[in-house]
């Protein structure tokens, strides 16, 4: 116990790291040390999907006091709260993302897709991550926030700037972040104004204006951190299982032959397969031994759903793509008392956008190397992917 294999080529919070994708990392961190002690950011990094699985299950020994980031600060929004502060909190909003809920939209979200698609048809090419991949996700989620359309194009700009700045070695990022958050806080301001202003409505931030925890509503930087939260979780997130999935189709033109034919385990495993959310952050509340590594209260951990999604004592062939797998235990909203909120939205979003996408240009291809990767420690997906197909009529 209490060695640490290391590597150099390892760096837990850089950007980059995520933007190159380390698959083969990952894999040496399970077999090797799979709680990794990273020296340089003082954060172990937990690799394998029992370890991962367990954590998640065990909110009191691993809290999110600091979460979702590593050495975060902890802020007044669901994520980073535990029991019972966090049930209380994500009570507030939980009725709208039900599966129930959310196939009422289901007939909106076709409509959606296929006006996207109208858009790029005729012209046989687009730019597969601003054109198609990128608007379903913000629309949904901005329209239940409440948010104008007129802010839609700010919003997307806010929320990719604010995850651009989370890594380690970009000043310029960082700065570009700090601005979009200050950004965001004097609009929300003004929608927090305006609707308090009025009678309580059905969106989420009429929602939380009007909510009450004993009695008591919620401050305007809960209210502003808790839209946050929703805002990226819905248009940071679907989007890149739509890019790197339909990147993985064209990789796998077998599967993709029977994708449509497999809708609900296909979609799945493209939440295996990209797990765009590389990792979530807990804090140990008191000393505790995982994966042969002794930790201490106060320690910093990091949870990679990737990997967790390509172990092989869970996945079979889990380095292949096989769009009928079932079971799919994947953990790629997590597990436990935070699993992802957005969980049956982005699933329907993601069933709706494939299906649709299949249909309507079915011999998609790509057409010139993706872009670089957004060099993110947090969430990560082609910043562009130029693609071509057969002219289709609106
Ligand atoms: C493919 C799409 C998505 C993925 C992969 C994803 C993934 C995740 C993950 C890994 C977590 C943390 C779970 C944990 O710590 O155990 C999470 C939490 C969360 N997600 Fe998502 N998410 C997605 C879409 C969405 C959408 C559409 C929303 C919109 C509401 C959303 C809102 C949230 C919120 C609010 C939390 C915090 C929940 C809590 O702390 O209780 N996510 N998500």
């Amino acid at each position: 116990m209490g060695e640490h294999p290391v590597r150099v080529d390892i760096d837990l919070l850089s950007g980059q790291w995520y933007a190159q994708q380390p698959f083969e990392q990952w894999a040496w961190m399970r077999e090797h040390a799979p709680v990794y002690w990273d020296a340089k950011n003082e954060v172990w990094g937990v690799t394998r999907y029992h370890d991962v699985l367990a954590i998640e299950k065990d909110a009191a020994a691993f809290n999110s006091h600091r979460s979702p980031r590593p050495h975060g600060n902890p802020l007044p929004m669901m994520i980073s709260m535990d029991d019972p502060a966090h049930t209380r909190r994500r009570k507030l909003v939980n009725k709208g993302f039900t599966p129930r809920r959310v196939r009422e939209h289901e007939q909106t979200i076709r409509q959606i897709c296929s006006s996207i698609i109208d858009n790029v048809a005729p012209k046989g090419e687009c730019d597969f991550v601003w054109d198609i991949a990128a608007p379903l996700p913000l629309l949904l989620i901005a329209d239940m926030l409440g948010f104008p359309p007129e802010s839609y194009h700010d919003l997307l700009e806010w929320s990719d700037d604010l995850i651009r700045g989370t890594t380690v070695d970009d000043p310029a990022a960082a700065e570009k972040a700090m601005l979009a958050g200050i950004a965001f806080r004097q609009f929300q301001l003004g929608v927090i104004a305006d609707r308090r202003s009025k009678p309580p409505q059905d969106d989420l931030v009429s929602i939380l204006c009007y909510a009450e925890i004993d009695g008591e509503r919620l401050d305007d930087e809960s209210i502003i951190q808790e839209s946050l939260l929703i805002l990226i979780g819905g248009d940071e997130t679907s989007r890149h299982v739509i890019t790197d999935g339909m990147l993985a189709l064209m990789a796998n033109p077998s599967q993709r032959a029977i994708f449509r034919d497999n809708l609900d385990t296909g979609v799945e495993e493209l939440l295996r397969w990209v797990s765009p959310i590389k990792n979530m952050s807990r804090t140990i509340t008191d000393d505790i031994e995982v994966g042969g590594q002794q930790l201490h209260a106060g320690d910093q951990l990091m949870l990679f759903y990737p990997s967790a999604n390509r172990d092989a004592e869970v996945f079979d062939h889990a380095d292949e793509l096989d769009v009928t797998r079932d079971p799919n235990p994947h953990l790629a909203f997590g597990f436990g008392p935070h699993f992802c909120l957005g969980a049956s939205l982005a699933r329907v979003e993601l069933r709706v956008m494939f299906d649709e996408l299949l249909r309507r240009v079915p011999d998609i291809e790509l057409a010139g190397d993706p872009l670089p990767r957004r060099a993110s420690n947090f969430i990560s997906g082609p910043e562009a992917m130029p693609v071509a197909f057969t002219p289709a009529a609106a």
